[in-house]
């Protein structure tokens, strides 16, 4: 048997891309990607507007095929179709900008759902889950609502929450505070740091500096479809190695 790498501590990575490839057309917008996530670990994905950095996140849980490559969950290929691939969508949580809820659900039903359907819990136990998840998240008192009586913040709570609710082995999160106003975003990355301290394996993409620095693992630099720098945060920040994080780096930290 071949002996792949092993984080300390862990079980092995999580999630392995191996050589990705994809097209849009003539775009090529993941070029020879390979990524590594451990367990537990927590990695903030930043770069420049059309890097492909959602395409990524997508990549991941198959919302979009690659044309070349290999992408692994915790040790298996991504499944191509059928309850397979529902599972796997349960397995991998993912929180996108805009809120994505089932507006003609309550948001107990919003995290019901899933559970029920793909997890085939009964409805009791699934109500009790949402219940306790809510409460995490600290919506407890909308339950009965329906999404757009929320707040975007709230929203953005119920998303992170009917994801957890199928016990994903990881939580992939796309620019989940940036349709947000400035005061209701701490509230989302309070719920996003609580996470990865009881040791979430998490992927987020966002521009939120004081999240990067303090919550991830290793922040991975994406532009023009390639993963250019890949190192720790306090590295990152403080002394990014190529022209491109640099330029980066200056725009968004000094405007
Ligand atoms: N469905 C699609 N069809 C064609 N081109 C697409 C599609 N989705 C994304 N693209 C293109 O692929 C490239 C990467 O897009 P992607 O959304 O992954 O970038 P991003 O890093 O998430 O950007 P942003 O920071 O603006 O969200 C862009 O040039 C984009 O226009
Ligand atoms: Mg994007």
């Amino acid at each position: 048997m071949v002996k792949t790498h092993e984080t300390p501590g862990t079980h092995g990575d999580l999630v392995v891309l191996s050589n990705v490839n994809k097209h849009f057309g003539a775009l090529h917008v993941l070029k020879d990607i390979n990524l590594r996530i451990a367990r537990g670990e927590v990695v903030v994905v930043i770069g420049p507007s059309g890097g492909g950095k959602s395409t990524l996140c997508r990549a991941i849980n198959r919302l979009e095929t690659i044309d070349s490559g290999e992408i692994a969950i915790d040790g298996k290929p991504l499944p191509a179709e059928g309850r397979e691939l529902a599972a796997l969508r349960a397995d991998v949580g993912m929180v996108f900008q805009s809120f994505n809820l089932f507006a003609h659900k309550t948001v107990l039903q919003n995290v019901t759902l899933g559970q029920i359907k793909v997890r085939k819990k009964d409805k009791h136990a699934a109500e009790e889950r949402a219940r306790a998840l809510l409460d995490r998240v600290g919506v407890a008192s909308q339950a009965d609502k329906y999404p757009a009586q929320l707040s975007g913040g709230q929203q953005q709570r119920v998303a992170i929450a009917r994801a957890l609710a199928m016990e994903p082995k990881i939580m992939l999160f796309d620019e989940p505070t940036s349709a947000l106003d400035p005061e209701m975003i701490n509230e989302v990355l309070e719920v996003m740091q609580q996470l990865a301290r009881e040791g979430m394996t998490m992927a987020v993409v966002t521009h939120e500096m004081g999240f990067a620095r303090s919550a991830a693992n290793r922040v991975v630099f994406m532009a023009d479809g390639r993963i250019v720098e890949e190192t720790t945060p306090d590295q990152f920040f403080s002394n990014p190695r190529t022209d491109r994080a640099k330029d980066f780096l200056s725009k968004i930290l000094h405007h």
